[in-house]
């Protein structure tokens, strides 16, 4: 089969703007092959890169049971440094006499879809780990830091973009890098490579998938200044 031939979402204007964060809807039970992975990281690849220097490096993992490994440290990161501190506010605010809070509907859907994946992402099939075997910045912000982070984000959302035209969904995590050094120890990273993200990958359930609601270009976009 040719790169073109497993194209299912073929325009770009589409697949730019409806590759969305894929939980709920990502299809446990058909296999991912191989291939079409390595075929979409090729792609992701041509993204742009800090000083012509390749430093992005990828693990994907099929084997279930380091799926099953990563998946657990998924799990305690997120109960550890979001669902935890989330029910400590809630006390916290009941203890001051306070009402509870309502989130948000949007925000409530993605807290509601990101429970799900943390749920299951044992049995999604291929979990993809991106990072950079790059030296790490040492200052936040400054063409350092912004060569680090936009030699690898690039890539990463590439990425996505190959897999959604593909008829594959993946979503963007990070919160397990609160304990990176566990994943580094289930699949014995060398200490040079510094994490950056975590996609996990399927087949979706239909290809239908609409663009986010955004805040109204006036408000974003400045002409000639600020
Ligand atoms: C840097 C970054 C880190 C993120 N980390 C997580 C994460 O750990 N878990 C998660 O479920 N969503 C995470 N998200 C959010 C989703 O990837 C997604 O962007 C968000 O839910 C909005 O959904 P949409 O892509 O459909 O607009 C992260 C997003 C970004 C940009």
């Amino acid at each position: 089969m040719t790169t073109a031939s497993r194209v299912v979402v073929g325009d770009v204007d589409e697949v730019l703007t409806t590759t969305r964060a894929v939980r709920k809807r990502l299809d446990l039970q058909r296999p991912v092959p191989r291939e079409l992975v390595e075929e979409c990281i090729d792609i992701a690849r041509q993204a742009p890169i800090a000083e012509n220097a390749e430093h992005t490096r990828f693990v994907v993992v099929d084997d279930p049971a380091l799926r099953g490994e990563m998946a657990a440290v998924y799990r305690r990161a997120v109960e550890q440094f979001v669902l935890e501190p989330m029910r400590r506010r809630s006390q916290e605010r009941a203890e001051r006499g306070e009402p509870s809070r309502e989130l948000p509907a949007r925000m409530k859907r993605i807290m509601e879809s990101a429970y799900h994946l943390m749920e299951h992402l044992h049995e999604v099939p291929v979990l993809v780990l991106a990072g950079s075997d790059d030296r790490a910045p040492r200052e936040p912000l400054g063409a350092h830091a912004s060569g680090f982070w936009g030699s690898v984000y690039p890539t990463v959302w590439s990425l996505q973009l190959a897999f959604r035209s593909r008829g594959l969904g993946s979503s963007l995590t990070c919160i397990h890098l609160h304990l990176a050094d566990e994943m580094a120890d289930v699949l014995a990273l060398p200490e040079s490579f510094h994490q950056v993200a975590l996609l996990p990958v399927a087949y979706t359930h239909g290809l239908d998938f609409k663009p986010a609601p955004r805040l109204p270009r006036d408000e974003v976009v400045h002409w000639n200044g600020w």
